[in-house]
């Protein structure tokens, strides 16, 4: 299907960086955590707080799920995309998954409310539970992407270009 999916941690920057890139390529963008709050009819913190993360899980499976099988996507997943093994094979049958990095301090920093993210807001320690998630879900973002791009200290326009120079050389291998 060759569509281009971002993942990566919270505040990555994949929501900014999918919209410029579906610009680029004339794709359409979808970022799954705004399917899902439209489909459940309330906002991503609100899901958690009345229904608890297990059942916002079973939305983003189903989200995901339909999204990977629409083809001419740019795709920017929730930061837990790849904590259920049936999102990674779904997008990787999908097309080019590109894994954003960004240093702790930076991520901090992008998601200084963190109200909308209810997985930071109860934390006593923010950072210290930035570090936690990060160290436990990098394998896991690593062996789903095909390739990882920082976006640390860097425009998004250049990493824009570098994400789409990337998905270039993914479609010419795949013919
Ligand atoms: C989550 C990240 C959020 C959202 C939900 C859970 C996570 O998406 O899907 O709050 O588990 O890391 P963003 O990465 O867009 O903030």
């Amino acid at each position: 299907m060759k569509n281009l999916i971002l993942i990566g941690f919270m505040g990555a920057g994949k929501s900014a960086i999918g919209r410029m890139c579906a610009a680029k390529l004339g794709y359409t963008f979808r970022d799954s955590d705004a399917v899902i709050e439209q489909q459940a009819g309330c906002a991503i913190a609100q899901l958690f707080a009345s229904q608890g993360e297990a059942a916002f899980r079973q939305c983003e499976r189903e989200v995901i799920a339909e999204l990977a099988g629409t083809p001419g996507l740019v795709i920017s997943t929730g930061g837990g995309v790849v904590l259920d093994p049936a999102n990674v094979e779904a997008l990787r049958a999908s097309g080019l998954i590109v894994w954003l990095t960004a240093t702790p301090e930076v991520i901090l920093k992008r998601v200084g409310d963190a109200r909308t993210r209810p997985l930071l807001a109860s934390a006593p320690d923010p950072r210290a539970r930035i570090a936690e998630m990060l160290a436990e879900r990098a394998p896991k973002y690593e062996s789903a992407a095909h390739c990882v791009v920082s976006t640390t200290d860097r425009p998004l326009t250049e990493i824009t270009a570098e994400v789409v120079a990337l998905y270039h050389t993914f479609r010419e291998s795949e013919g």
